[in-house]
């Protein structure tokens, strides 16, 4: 299963919105068809959206040199298409300043036109190529903390869908069984887009990890019963003092857990890592549709008309994390010194 890959035809990416139900790929030419997919939830998850921008800018710029369009100007053009998609995940906005650099570079290097835009292939091929190679970082630090035997519990889908592959919080769990660690997961089936129940549970299967799916309302239950022993989530974007977006749901879990002294670990790469901000309350919280919450699979829930909120992420405050495990270690309270080590490498 591959999450997106650039291929001859374009962008290729497996389509999220009718898992487990139907295995479709889709193939994008332009750089709209991209940030459509990414506003759709075709791909989600943070890293992957960073990855699949990156290729709908080459995409946006190899059509632009080919049209012999103002290079310069077309490029803010694509970059803001993307920019619009989806406002929370930080590694959308890494991946589209990278790209940045990069045309910056080869702008200033005075590259003729048709070599950048097969530059920017390659550039966005690296993400793609290093997000791989993060995420078996992160699972080779997030591993030593899981011990033998351990029942772990995760919030929406951090895995190899929710990246270029092997995943964040799933690449902790993936990693602690390639230890040869028999682990068990529960998934929260994770309301309103169900990316727990449909993805996570679907990932884990595939790789022949036990897991068993509860409704996001049965995790305290569980803990209480001391089935849980500890939580790995994943993470959209990280602010300076710990205080973590994810998935709408993954406040409560960590209330939870801290309630039940279970380690609560958010597993994310550097480029989650927003230290322009000093806490979660300058995180941008998507709101999206209505629908979603009230319709499951198109069939209506609720009666039409209903006043609905839909915030797609919230913010888990630094204190009820117990650390935050990225690819050049294990971030450990205080956030705002060791976070910041961990962003410069020392
Ligand atoms: O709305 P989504 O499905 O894009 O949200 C995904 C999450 O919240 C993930 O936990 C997060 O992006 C980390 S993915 C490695």
């Amino acid at each position: 299963m591959r999450t997106v890959e650039w291929t001859p035809a374009g962008v290729r990416v497996i389509d999220q919105r009718v898992l487990p139900g139907s295995e479709l790929y889709r193939t994008y030419t332009t750089c709209e068809e991209v940030a459509e997919a990414i506003r759709t939830m075709v791909i989600r998850g943070a890293p992957a959206i960073g990855v699949a921008a990156a290729f709908g800018i080459a995409l946006g710029v190899r059509a632009s040199v080919a049209a012999g369009e103002d290079l310069p100007a077309a490029f803010e053009r694509i970059c803001q298409t993307m920019a619009a998609t989806r406002p929370t995940a930080v590694n959308l906005f890494w991946a589209i300043e990278r790209m940045r650099r990069q045309f910056e570079h080869l702008r200033a290097e005075k590259t003729p036109e048709a070599l950048i835009a097969e530059a920017l292939v390659a550039e966005a091929q690296a993400i793609h190529a290093e997000d791989i190679a993060t995420c078996r970082q992160i699972g080779r630090h997030g591993a030593e903390l899981i011990p033998d035997g351990a029942t772990v519990l995760t919030h929406c889908n951090a895995g190899a869908l929710a990246t270029a592959g092997y995943g964040t919080a799933l690449g902790v769990i993936r990693a602690a069984v390639e230890q040869g660690k028999r682990i068990t997961v529960y998934a929260d089936e994770t309301r309103p887009f169900l990316q727990g129940a449909r993805l996570t549970t679907w990932e884990l299967m595939q790789d022949g990890i036990p897991v068993t799916l509860i409704c996001d309302n049965m995790a305290g239950h569980f803990m209480k019963l001391g089935r849980i022993n500890c939580v790995v989530v994943g993470a959209d974007r990280i602010a300076a003092n710990g205080d973590t977006a994810n998935k709408i749901g993954t406040y409560m879990v960590a209330v939870l857990a801290q309630r039940h002294r279970i380690p609560f670990y958010v597993a994310a790469p550097v480029s989650t890592l927003d230290l322009t901000l000093e806490t979660g309350d300058g995180i941008p919280i998507e709101d999206r549709a209505a629908q979603e919450v009230t319709h499951i699979a198109s069939v209506p829930i609720a009666p039409a008309g209903v006043a609905v909120a839909n915030p797609a992420f919230d913010v888990t405050p630094h204190d009820l994390i117990t650390g935050i495990i990225t690819e050049r270690g294990v971030a450990y309270p205080p956030f705002t010194v060791s976070l910041r080590r961990l962003a410069a490498g020392t």
